[in-house]
């Protein structure tokens, strides 16, 4: 053995460096209430204090721990807080939580059954959880990937798939060079990684794009006429929840009419799919079981830890022919029907199940519906006590959980806003632009938002633009 082997022997064991690691995360939750929810130190402050040089030898793990927490911490935006309202980004459920060190303590490889069955397992039945409240085919697959991004990817290869089939074209066997040539319809107003996705399967960006509403709602007639002036194989994207005004597509319509054109459509909801959980707020996604694929996170509005999105679609055998793997060495063909890689465009990855698991378990149906209920009533809070700030105005109808505010006429107001509230630590929120205007953009996505952080955030935001 090696003097450096010797050493890392020594080292403390991993027993030791998971009671250190529950100790910091103890402490880290207990201040979380005090702690500024923007991260007190800049990238260029927390790179210096990371930036140490490679060492030579071992390094004992309890010090390696220690150490981390000391540099990075500063750097770290209190997500799990309750007046963080920055992108759409959730909080994490005490549940989830805990099963996210398990996820880590099991290191579990997440690709096939016959080596994980436990992860395999948890992601059947919180596949199985999920269509289920989402009022999705219970049929569909469902594959658990990073986010969204890659939910939209592998849906859209779904789609890709089955659209080249029905026109003759194998895609798996043959590519896309000399394919049919498929229409990709996209609302104005889709989110940026949907662009990604297609640009990644090989559809370029030049899509067929119909104008929306002043909410950034597809045009039913715009696709009506957009779909009647071409023929051949065709995939819709259609939305749940715009990100900046929680806008959804009227999904029946979309799918009405996109299947009057024999169109795919695939229904990106990274967030706003979660509507359909709720009794109050189902309505929004009306006719969303007809669309052909859908792509969610549970990192959002579940309020499970990063990394994990939904990749859904009606079609099982679309999805594995897009996204299944085959070797040699792999379990057969039959066995590998459940096997989570068949359903993911990747092979080794995390066993993200547990946590979905966990969550859905921890909530239950009532505790789902009553996280989208309540984060939506916090962002009607929001939008009415903003109203009825001197020089403030609400831009959109607050149908969701998104609320778009702007401070003033110049956007130099709405900045100087946004950044003092940042400073202040007391709230984080990203700011955007909608329609040629700056504005604040307020997402509730956090279980553990309260009236008393709304009503607070709201003070600090009325404070910051008296004292411009
Ligand atoms: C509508 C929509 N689609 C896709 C995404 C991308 O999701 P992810 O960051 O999980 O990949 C987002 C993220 O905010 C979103 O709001």
């Amino acid at each position: 053995m090696t003097s450096a082997q010797e050493e890392f022997e020594a080292g403390s064991t991993a027993a030791a460096v998971v009671r250190r690691a529950a100790a910091h995360a103890e402490a880290y939750l207990a201040a979380m209430p005090d702690r500024s929810v923007a991260p007190p130190a800049t990238y260029a402050q927390t790179l210096a204090a990371l930036d140490v040089p490679l060492p030579t030898g071992p390094t004992d793990p309890l010090d390696v721990l220690d150490a981390l927490v000391v540099a990075a911490e500063p750097g770290v935006a209190a997500t799990g807080s309750g007046r963080f309202f920055g992108y759409v980004i959730g909080g994490v459920l005490p549940a989830a939580l805990g099963a996210e060190l398990m996820t880590g303590v099991w290191d579990q490889n997440a690709a096939f059954t016959s080596l994980a069955p436990a992860a395999s397992a948890a992601e059947e039945v919180a596949a199985r959880w999920n269509l289920d409240l989402l009022g999705l085919p219970p049929g569909a697959s469902v594959g658990f990937t990073t986010g969204t991004t890659m939910a939209n990817l592998t849906a859209l290869a779904a789609a890709r798939h089955r659209v080249l089939a029905a026109a003759g074209w194998d895609v798996a066997a043959d590519g896309l060079t000399g394919a049919p040539p498929v229409r990709i319809v996209v609302g104005e107003q889709r989110h940026v990684t949907v662009d990604a996705a297609l640009r990644m399967l090989g559809f370029g960006s030049r899509h067929v794009v119909v104008d929306v509403d002043d909410h950034g709602r597809i045009s039913p007639a715009g696709l009506r006429t957009a779909l009647a002036a071409g023929a051949g194989p065709a995939i819709v994207v259609s939305q749940a929840g715009e990100v900046n005004t929680g806008a959804v597509n009227p999904l029946r319509e979309v799918c009405e009419i996109a299947h009057a054109h024999q169109a795919w459509v695939h229904v990106d909801g990274a967030f706003g799919l979660w509507a359909a959980a709720s009794t109050k707020y189902r309505h929004l996604v009306d006719g969303v079981e007809l669309a052909q694929s859908w792509s969610t996170d549970a990192h959002k509005w579940l309020n499970t830890p990063y990394d994990c999105g939904l990749a859904i679609v009606a079609d099982p055998a679309a999805h594995a022919a897009a996204t299944a793997t085959r070797a040699a060495y792999l379990p057969d063909e039959k066995a590998r029907e459940r096997d989570p890689f068949t359903w993911t465009p990747e092979f080794s990855r995390r066993a993200r199940g547990f946590a979905v698991y966990a969550a859905l378990r921890s909530l239950g149906r009532d505790g789902v519906a009553e996280l989208v209920d309540r984060c939506c009533s916090h962002a009607r809070r929001f939008a009415d006590r903003l109203a009825a700030v001197r020089g403030a105005q609400v831009l959109n109808d607050v149908v969701l959980n998104q609320v778009l505010v702007r401070f003033g006429d110049d956007d130099a107001v709405t900045n100087a806003v946004m950044a003092s509230v940042l400073a202040s630590g007391e709230a984080f929120m990203s700011g955007t632009t909608w329609r040629g205007r700056t504005a604040m953009r307020i997402s509730v996505s956090n279980w553990s938002t309260t009236r008393e952080d709304v009503d607070r955030t709201v003070a600090v935001i009325e404070k910051a633009l008296s004292e411009l």
